[in-house]
């Protein structure tokens, strides 16, 4: 690796002007001991990866079980997203709107300051260019993440098109998305480094008005890879709204029927719900001939061209919950954590393997006798027992690149996208909401969407398991006011219709209902196929499905049944409506609708009318 202590010099095949420049500022600014551009090659990766190991920070695993794979654990607090510290940064207050924290851009400048000023002494500066979307796509565009973690270079190379290619695209006047990071963590002169470097003090911060990202403190997931959320959400989510399309926390898949008909289903489900492990599915016995292929699992960009909704995965790999992973919920994942992967606050067992809460259903229910948890101490079954401590962190997750899965749609890296077919939302709903449901209308969706629940998971720091709105699993990763977002979704819609164009289907979907023991009723994973059949038989006009007060519901001999022993009875547990549960329901979207009085949608509020009457009636 070759670095350079003379900040501006940028290598020769870098030839946008504007990004030397704001690289020389930057490092000028943050003062590193020395500054490398990344070139996104293969070499560079292992040498990257040898660096953290010499640091600490990478455990090599065992390389007859995790061929090239690594292990890094975090510091105890910086494990999850942090959403508190985390602020939309526009002109104006009303455009951040009441569900994101904000700042006025003078004032966070004026906080950021001096933390930046020095904040990378004693380390290096990598220059990580990189592409969200296949390069040169016209749905997709570059940023250029500057960060002092050489962690974050390792993993930006799995989740994104990062290398010297990018610079061709951008050419000498290509625009770009600054995206500046430190763990805020700078090195005095013979001060030793730690494993995991961050800040107490974090700040992950937004401009939407310049486009640009400053992210302070954490070294940890969206917090630090910024092409994700970041950028690839509430950044994009502005650029989207200027521009007509939309930027999803959606999945995307591909269903391919016995007949061989393609369709592409888009779902957004909230952190730590599901979008992995459905855009991996395996159909289940009984489901022979049908095919599920995977085109993202976490984001979608969405970008309507002639009556058609073409969406492309604006990422290169999957940054995945690995607790509750095993091969009976999601096989295909397992297979393709092989080799070529880095985890980061999971178990490792004595024989230099991963492990984590969940495993045992691979191993016919046994734990390891002995492994090092995620925090470096002793862990056994017994002292499990004892104290609740965890092998793995419930937010652990894997890196892996896309290819690594042998269920990756072909089209997955089409420049032009895939057409979606249907759009699916769903939230972590123990009561209250139905299995499935289609909306009737484009703005009925848009309601379902916009009110959905979801209970609270560890993929953020904060209280867990607590029901709150969370709409279009956009919550935490709207880049704007929340209403205008609805209103955006309205304004699509209402565009495919005025020119006679077909919209897809929405669905409201729980996988998550709950018994009177507090067990899940229904299977879920690959039982999910049942769900997505369904709704691609409506999508082919073969299945009717019947009016509910909250959409139409397929009926128990609609789905198929191959394989599982599911009741009438169970059924009626999972799909049932009660009037009582729905009349609290209807206040919880009142109240929300209150905190978003502000510019929301008068269509919405209708439609929360005649919710209301359906359920009177
Ligand atoms: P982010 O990456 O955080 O955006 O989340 P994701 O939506 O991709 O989440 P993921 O698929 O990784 O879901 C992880 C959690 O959901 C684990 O706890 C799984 O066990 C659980 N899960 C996924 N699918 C199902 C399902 O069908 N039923 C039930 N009960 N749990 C599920
Ligand atoms: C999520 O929290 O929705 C994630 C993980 O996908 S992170 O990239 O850390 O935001
Ligand atoms: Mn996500």
């Amino acid at each position: 690796m070759s670095s350079s202590v003379e900040y501006a010099k940028a290598p020769n095949y870098v030839k946008n002007a504007k990004l030397v420049a704001w690289v020389a500022e930057m490092a000028a600014l943050t003062k590193p001991a020395d500054v490398y551009w990344c070139d996104g090659s293969e070499e560079e990766y292992a040498a990257m990866c040898q660096r953290l190991v010499d640091a600490g920070t990478f455990k090599k695993l065992n390389e007859a079980k995790r061929p090239n794979s690594f292990l890094a654990c975090s510091d105890p607090s910086d494990v999850a997203r942090v959403e508190d510290r985390t602020f939309i940064c526009s002109e104006k207050k009303e455009n951040a709107g009441p569900t994101n924290n904000w700042m006025a851009p003078a004032e966070m400048r004026a906080t950021l300051q001096p933390l930046f000023d020095g904040c990378m002494k004693g380390r290096t500066m990598y220059v990580i260019p990189f592409s969200m979307g296949p390069l040169g796509s016209p749905i997709a565009h570059i940023g250029i993440e500057l960060t002092d973690s050489a962690y974050v270079v390792a993993n930006q190379k799995i989740m994104t098109r990062m290398g010297k290619a990018v610079y061709d695209v951008l050419g000498t006047d290509g625009e770009f998305v600054p995206c500046m990071h430190t763990v805020g963590a700078p090195l005095e002169p013979g001060q030793a480094d730690v494993t995991w470097p961050c800040n107490k003090n974090k700040y992950i911060c937004h401009f939407p008005e310049t486009r640009e990202i400053w992210s302070f403190g954490s070294g940890y997931g969206g917090n630090a890879l910024l092409g994700k959320k970041c950028f690839a959400l509430r950044i994009a989510s502005n650029m989207a709204r200027d521009e007509g399309w939309l930027a999803e926390h959606m999945m995307i898949l591909g269903v391919t029927t016995p007949e061989g008909k393609k369709y592409h289903v888009a779902a957004a489900f909230p952190s730590a719900c599901g979008k992995t492990n459905f855009a991996m599915l395996v159909p289940p016995a009984g489901f022979e001939g049908w095919k599920v292929t995977t085109v993202g699992d976490d984001i979608a960009w969405i970008k309507p061209i002639d009556g058609k909704m073409y969406a492309i995965n604006p990422e290169a790999g999957y940054f995945g919950v690995a607790p509750g992973t095993n091969f009976h919920t999601n096989q295909n994942c397992m297979s393709s954590l092989n080799k070529n992967v880095i985890y980061t606050n999971v178990g490792l067992t004595d024989d230099g393997d991963v492990w984590w809460e969940g495993m045992e259903d691979d191993n016919g229910g046994v734990k390891p006798a002995h492994l090092i948890d995620w925090q470096g101490k002793d862990w056994t079954p017994e002292i499990a027992k004892q104290t609740g401590a965890k092998a793995a962190h419930p937010n652990a997750r894997f890196t892996v690149a896309a290819i690594n899965n042998k269920a990756l749609d072909p089209e997955w890296d089409n420049p032009k996208g895939v057409v979606i077919d249907a759009f699916m939302f769903g939230g972590r709903r123990s009561t209250t909401v139905p299995l499935a449901t289609e909306a009737r209308s484009w703005v009925e969706g848009v309601y379902m969407a916009a009110t959905m629940g979801s209970e609270t998971t560890a993929a953020a720091v904060g209280q867990m398991g607590v029901v709150r709105r969370d709409p279009f699993a956009m919550l935490p990763f709207c880049g704007y006011n929340m209403s205008d977002y609805f209103q955006h979704w309205l304004n699509v819609g209402a565009k495919f219709k005025a020119a006679g164009q077909s919209l897809p289907n929405i669905y409201c979907v729980n996988w998550f209902r709950k018994d009177a023991n507090g067990k899940f009723v229904w299977p879920g994973y690959s039982d999910n196929m049942r769900v997505l059949k369904w709704i691609i038989d409506r999508v082919e006009g073969k299945a009717v499905g019947v009016d509910t007060m909250f959409g139409r519901a397929p009926l128990f001999d609609e789905l198929t049944w191959n394989g599982l022993n599911f009741s009438a009875e169970q059924f009626k547990t999972v799909t049932s409506i009660d009037k009582a549960a729905w009349a609290e329901e209807l206040k919880l979207h009142e109240a929300h609708f209150q905190q978003l009085a502000y510019h929301l949608p008068k269509e919405l509020v209708e439609t929360k009318a005649l919710f209301a009457k359906q359920l009177a009636a």
